[in-house]
């Protein structure tokens, strides 16, 4: 097919060649906002007498009547198009004749992509940012649930000391917090008009770089026009903090999968949430978990691509910079698939109480309280480091655990003991007592869940 841009050369090429070029197959998701970046365009045009009014309503009329079609499938891509961009062009000059051709006046594909790819990713991240918040609304209500239910924490995975479920979740609401703010911020960053930075070097046409950017809801307008074009921050800073969020989620994830196992069954999946086996009729497996695990190395890797790709470019535009898409693209289809199964998966579990509270009664982790204890009854916490080491092993070795050794065989250990001992190991007593600011006590819980709310205005 004969080029747009024909001229220097006959426009004919390769139909390898073409293929390899051409990036319409993943670029026709710009269309809509192609589109709409098209007609700020023309009524720039029009506003700045570049040309005429009249010409600048046949144009926006136009690109109406595409961007519609286009809509109602009466219109479909057209593949053999070298990108987005031409095809749009290429319609509208089929349609209107000669005005059609003078839309592309004072822009070039290089600021054009850069402005599509903006105005596409900023309402993407609106997006993943709302789906983010309905994951922590899902994470809290399901942390109000387990507020007071008492399990091990670990360190080294090993029992630690006594927590809350609803404490434990609420680490995880944090992340997320942090997430939906720096994708908030990287928006922010992001909504920056690039359009009428031209091919690199601006234009010598009375253009309005501020009308275009203002009828685009552009918070700024780039203020070089060779970083305007070949800028692809937006890009990297946006697949930074996707991949951040995907590490939250994996993270979590592997804990939903330890979690389900039988060897913890904390927690049950819902059946919409897992898949059975095709040979073991006995299993139920929290596939969802582990494909968001799984899926991480993906949105990592897309991350990688981007700044590999970016990392010997010499100003401005190169064609290398039409790879940066498909990555992008991937990275937010996947965090937003991920995102909305997760939530599925948080909001229908069902927590195993008391198996959290089984698993808690083992393990000695409230062997710093009896530290503690000790402590507060006049010995240097060396000293009562060592004791309550001492009543562990003599536990483990008589296959009692510290509720159930005798009050006498503590006096063994130091006189200091008598029956007040019990109550200062007993869980909910150790729990309740960490009501430091971000502690597990119930009180603290609720108040990372108010602090939570807040942030989410809900
Ligand atoms: N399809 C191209 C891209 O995605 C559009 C820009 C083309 N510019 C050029 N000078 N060939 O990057």
């Amino acid at each position: 097919m004969a080029k747009l841009w024909a001229g220097r050369t006959d426009g004919t090429t390769d139909q390898l060649a073409d293929d390899f070029n051409s990036s319409i197959r993943f670029d026709h998701k710009l269309y809509r906002h192609d589109i709409t970046g098209s007609m700020a365009h023309a009524a720039m045009l029009g506003a700045q007498g570049i040309i005429t009014k009249d010409e600048a309503a046949q144009l926006i009329d136009g690109l109406q009547g595409v961007l519609d079609d286009l809509e109602s499938g009466a219109l479909t891509f057209d593949m053999t198009c070298e990108d987005i961009h031409m095809f749009v062009e290429q319609v509208l000059t089929e349609r209107l004749g000669a005005v059609g051709k003078k839309l592309h006046t004072a822009r070039s594909r290089n600021d054009q992509v850069a402005l599509d790819l903006r105005m596409y990713l900023r309402d993407e991240v609106a997006e993943i940012i709302t789906l983010t918040e309905e994951l922590l609304e899902a994470i809290t209500a399901q942390a109000e649930i387990g507020k007071a239910a008492i399990l091990p924490g670990y360190t080294h995975l090993q029992r630690a000391q006594p927590i809350t479920f609803g404490h434990h979740l609420m680490a995880y609401a944090m992340m997320l917090l942090r997430d939906r703010d720096r994708l908030a911020d990287c928006r922010r960053r992001m909504n920056c008009s690039p359009i009428g930075c031209c091919a690199l070097a601006g234009t010598t046409y009375p253009t309005d770089r501020r009308f275009e950017a203002a009828q685009l809801g552009f918070d700024d307008i780039c203020r070089n026009s060779l970083d305007g074009v070949s800028d692809r921050d937006f890009c990297v800073e946006l697949l930074s903090d996707l991949s951040i969020l995907m590490m939250h989620l994996s993270r979590f994830s592997e804990e939903v999968i330890l979690w389900s196992s039988w060897e913890f069954k904390f927690i049950e999946l819902s059946d919409a949430f897992t898949t059975g086996s095709s040979i073991m009729p006995q299993k139920k497996n929290p596939d969802m978990a582990e494909l968001v695990r799984g899926k991480t190395g993906r949105v990592y890797g897309d991350l990688m691509a981007a700044l590999t790709m970016l990392k010997g470019l010499p100003l401005a535009y190169n064609k290398d910079m039409q790879e940066d898409k498909e990555g992008v693209f991937d990275a937010v289809e996947t965090v937003k698939m991920c995102l909305q199964v997760f939530t599925g998966m948080i909001a229908t579990m069902r927590l195993c109480t008391d198996n959290m509270r089984r698993a808690a009664q083992t393990g000695f982790i409230n062997a710093t309280d009896l530290a503690d204890w000790m402590v507060a009854h006049g010995l240097p916490f060396r000293d009562a480091y060592k004791i309550s080491g001492q009543l562990v092993a003599r536990c483990i070795a008589d296959g009692l655990v510290l509720e159930t050794l005798p009050l006498s065989v503590y006096r063994e250990y130091s006189e200091l003991f008598d029956e007040s001992v019990f109550e200062a190991i007993d869980l909910d007593a150790c729990v309740e007592r960490r009501i430091s600011e971000g502690g597990t006590s119930v009180s603290s819980v609720e108040a990372q869940i108010t602090y939570v709310k807040e942030m989410l205005a809900i």
